[in-house]
């Protein structure tokens, strides 16, 4: 079985990519013994530094042929210094004692990011090699049979690096927090995704051309009526894209909304998805059921 590659997009910033990605990621390998690897192509290494003590961090990417990076810079530099087998961290996170570390979940891998990912684009834009977006996919490729998800998570913006990622995936999903900047620049991004796959579509030899195909809410507060407003305005856009054919047409508005819970933004400081940090918390129970759903949209309804 070849691995389903997930695209976490949004240009707008802090609307809970990372956190999507770390904790569905984390729920789906722990409660549904799903094999997920996490590809973290951010400069600002969110998901890394979520599932890693910064000290392991560091020194794992000290050789910075362990992290996303070398799979640009070989490109860029005609060098084949990236070694999945190295630079891929099994079963995070760690739990560490004295005798080092131990894996805490054992279906979960990393592929982490370094720092140096935001001098890619610049040196990307001035390579100019035609087939500069699929260099992901390529890296990528031997390991689809290894795991059951392949979860990309992008910077906030659509630039090179983010669009190796919408290359390499099946479908996207965008996270969104309802209010009404988030909800104009949904259409924006449909648009450029759309856009993008249309002018890279003769290298997507035998593949089916991807789509945005789900929505994931976070940050739901039930304050007064300006989240349900919101939502029901993304509903109507939704509706629209896909009478559009912007978007797959069975793209789903995926449930429960994720509520906004300070266990979750606690769990960052501990290194651990909400799951391992606070399994009881309604962050987690939000991400226990969620999961649920996201496994039977990709599963069954797609
Ligand atoms: N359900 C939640 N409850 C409370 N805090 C949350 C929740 N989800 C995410 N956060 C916090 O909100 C912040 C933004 O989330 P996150 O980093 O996932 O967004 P992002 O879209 O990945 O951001 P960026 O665009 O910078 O990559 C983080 O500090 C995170 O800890
Ligand atoms: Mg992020």
């Amino acid at each position: 079985m070849r691995a389903k590659t997930i695209a976490f997009i949004n240009f707008k910033g802090g609307v809970g990519k990372t956190a999507t990605v770390v904790n569905l990621g984390a729920t789906i390998a722990k409660y549904h013994q799903k094999r997920v690897l996490i590809v973290d192509l951010d400069p600002q290494c969110n998901s890394s530094l979520w599932l890693l003590q910064p000290e392991a961090w560091r020194d794992h990417i000290s050789d910075v042929s362990r992290s996303t990076y070398q799979i640009f810079e070989d490109h860029i530099v005609g060098t084949h210094r990236f070694d999945f087998e190295q630079a891929v961290l099994r079963g995070v996170p760690y739990s560490y004692g004295e005798d080092g570390g131990f894996s805490l979940l054992s279906h979960l891998d990393l592929l982490p990011a370094s720092v140096e990912v935001l001098r890619l684009e610049d040196r990307l834009h001035q390579s100019k090699f035609a087939l500069f977006f699929t260099y992901l996919q390529q890296a990528l490729k031997p390991y689809q049979s290894s795991y059951d998800y392949i979860f990309l998570d992008c910077a906030p913006n659509l630039y090179t690096v983010t669009k190796n990622a919408l290359f390499a995936a099946d479908y996207c999903v965008v996270p969104y927090v309802p209010d009404y900047l988030s909800l104009s620049g949904f259409g924006i991004l449909a648009d450029e995704v759309e856009d993008f796959y249309e002018r890279v579509s003769g290298s997507l030899t035998g593949r089916k051309r991807p789509k945005i195909a789900a929505l994931i809410v976070s940050h739901y507060r039930k304050v007064g009526n300006v989240f349900e407003h919101a939502i029901n305005e993304l509903q109507i856009r939704t509706e629209q894209l896909r009478a559009e054919g912007k978007i797959h047409p069975r793209t789903a508005l995926l449930e429960p909304y994720i509520r906004h819970d300070v266990k979750v933004a606690e769990s960052t400081n501990e290194h651990l998805p909400a799951v391992l940090h606070a399994p009881a918390s309604i962050g987690s129970q939000d991400y226990a059921d969620l999961a649920i759903n996201f496994l039977n949209h990709f599963e069954e309804t797609l």
